[in-house]
């Protein structure tokens, strides 16, 4: 695997691949990688002809200073799994080689997506995933790019904001990998200690409850039982909601038709989890 350091190694390999004509597959990551990523490099690696996989704490998308502090770095293990994977190039960039001295970023108009659950309750932190995106996108270059439906609103985030910078990648959205007990796969989830993971299946739990317990109406008496019931057991709730899973509108009354995702965000003690079930 090729490790790649700066943006200027990283445009003149590019500028040969694209010469050549190969197709390059995308996954962007912060590291801490964990199946649900490699996951991800192995479907890029099946439909291109090059998968190039970059490792980035992005700070300008972090609107809490310790949790970016505090962010799991792992970066010799990260090689050796991404090495396994067969993935072909690793973009191991700086701070100050996605954000140089004088470069500018738009203000993203995100709309409503940036007001509700995640955009709500983390302010300025997709203006952030947006901005490193952006930047990302517009050095590698990818045929598809890769995200993973965990994230469920970042990956509405990110279709959006390719809208508005006119960038034509396809995004392939994959399912959500998750430990052996349901708990969806997270570099978060290095933090916990041994009872906190215990307890963080309760979120896959509470999930399980709010498909279970679906039906046509009002849907807020739910939703506070699935919060209680977090609460109950430690978590601080964030959110615990039914959306519609087009355009992420939070639905209080169901019509019974309208495609659901449901969607939590919970702490346990100072590490933020978050999930999501999207039905079908
Ligand atoms: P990170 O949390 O490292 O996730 C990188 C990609 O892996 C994202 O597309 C995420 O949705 C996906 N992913 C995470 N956990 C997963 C799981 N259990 N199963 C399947 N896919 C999973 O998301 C980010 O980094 C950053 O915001 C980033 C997009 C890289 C911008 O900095």
């Amino acid at each position: 695997m090729l490790i790649i350091k700066t943006t200027g190694l990283l445009s003149d390999f590019i500028e040969k691949q694209e010469e050549i004509g190969l197709s390059i597959g995308f996954v962007p990551t912060m590291g801490a990688l964990h199946a649900g990523h490699i996951s991800l490099i192995t479907q890029s690696k099946s439909a291109n002809d090059l998968t190039v996989c970059s490792v980035f704490v992005n700070p300008t998308q972090f609107n809490n200073k310790d949790d970016f502090n505090k962010y799991p770095i792992t970066i010799e293990a990260d090689i050796d799994k991404l090495e396994a994977a067969g993935c072909d190039v690793l973009f191991l960039p700086s701070v100050d080689e996605i954000y140089p001295p004088g470069i500018e970023f738009p203000l993203y108009e995100l709309g409503y997506l940036e007001t509700i659950l995640e955009g709500k309750y983390r302010p300025g932190h997709y203006q952030g995933v947006c901005k490193v995106v952006d930047r990302l996108l517009s050095l590698v270059k990818p045929t598809i790019l890769y995200l993973g439906q965990k994230d469920y609103q970042q990956c509405m985030v990110i279709k959006k904001m390719m809208e508005l910078r006119n960038i034509h990648a396809a995004v392939h959205i994959s399912e959500t990998i998750r430990e052996k007990d349901g708990l969806a796969m997270s570099s978060r989830n290095t933090r916990l200690s041994k009872a906190e993971r215990e307890q963080a299946v309760k979120i896959y739990e509470t999930l399980t409850f709010m498909k279970a317990e679906l039906k046509k109406g009002s849907l807020t008496e739910t939703e506070q039982k699935a919060t209680d019931f977090l609460t109950a057991n430690g978590f601080k709730v964030d959110y615990a909601s039914y959306a519609n899973a087009n355009t992420l509108e939070l639905i209080s009354n169901w019509n019974g038709t309208t495609p659901i995702v449901i969607l939590i965000a919970a702490y346990l003690d100072e590490v933020r989890l978050i999930d999501n079930f999207v039905l079908n």
